[in-house]
């Protein structure tokens, strides 16, 4: 196809040989099929910062590093030279986190390359070596849910023993390859350590997972991961290999509310006994 404007400087470049096809034009991106020499690659062109949604709000940004003070100040400020800063820290987010996270063995697609707001990475692909599809759009046996489900939620441990928290994850920001769930989109990849929301999006996103999955394996809908997860990390302790039970901490507030009513009623039975022993001395 005619090499859109947007990647033009990367054919100039030598990054890319041809632009094969437009895969897909999400809400943040449109994305191509590239080819690099022999290799068939994926780019991801961003939008505008006026085109693109929620994902960039200060939610997201909190506790994310930028690289010296007076860029901070222009940021905050949202001077011409702030704003564009500000748009370079956006482009260079998803490349930083896919770099972590491969190092981490986290399933994402292996990044090459950043350059003028061009994500060059790996492109996903099923077992006939065709663009994988999203996992919103594969039908799943229970069997399967209850694997990927699982194979998942390692993948979220093994994001948050690296320090990441996705913060968009669904079943449409995961391709399924040959081997299984491949988690993709990570510009608003959140910093788990300086973010006040970071277990309320934890939790979000490991909720998802729950009720996505649960649509095929119901016995997932009343698992929570989540809070369990946060707590080993809090503590120090999360580790690739951690075991978790996915027990509900609803399960434990019912025994909260149990014990609370317990309380109330031998309160009211002591209030009732009082009475009484008043009504007798009288
Ligand atoms: N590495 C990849 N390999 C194969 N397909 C990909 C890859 N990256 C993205 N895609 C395809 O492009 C689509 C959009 O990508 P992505 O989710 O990263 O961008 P987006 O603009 O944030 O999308 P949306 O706003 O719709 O979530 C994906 O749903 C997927 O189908
Ligand atoms: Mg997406």
């Amino acid at each position: 196809m005619k090499t859109p404007k947007r990647l033009e400087p990367l054919v100039q470049n030598g990054l890319v040989d041809e632009v094969l096809r437009q895969l897909m034009s999400g809400k943040e991106a449109v994305v191509y099929v590239v080819r690099c020499g022999d290799d068939v690659r994926c780019a991801k062109v961003y939008k505008e910062a006026n085109q693109r949604s929620f994902k960039q709000n200060a939610a997201y940004q909190e506790g994310r590093k930028v690289r010296g003070s007076r860029d901070a100040r222009a940021m905050e400020k949202g001077s011409r030279y702030g704003r564009k800063m500000a748009e370079e820290v956006w482009q260079t987010a998803e490349v930083d986190a896919l770099h972590r996270l491969a190092a981490a063995g986290v399933r994402v697609p292996q990044p090459y390359n950043c350059f003028e707001g061009v994500l060059l990475m790996e492109l996903v692909t099923d077992a006939a070596g065709h663009a994988a599809p999203r996992l919103n759009d594969v039908v799943l046996s229970p069997e399967v849910a209850l694997k990927f489900h699982a194979m998942l939620i390692k993948q979220v441990v093994l994001m948050l023993c690296a320090g990441v928290i996705h913060g968009d994850l669904s079943e449409y920001n995961i391709l399924v390859d040959a081997d299984g769930p491949v988690i993709i989109d990570l510009p608003q990849a959140v910093d788990a350590a300086g973010n006040n929301s970071a277990f309320s999006m934890l939790e979000r996103d490991v909720g998802n997972l729950a009720t996505y999955f649960g649509q095929f394996a119901p016995e997932l809908l009343n698992t929570d991961y989540a809070f369990e997860i946060w707590s080993h990390y809090e503590k120090g302790e999360l580790h690739p290999d951690v075991v978790l039970t996915g027990r509900a901490r609803r399960s434990e507030k019912k025994a909260d509310v149990r014990g609370l009513m317990r309380e109330i009623d031998s309160v009211k039975e002591e209030e009732l006994n009082r009475r009484r022993f008043q009504l007798e001395e009288d």
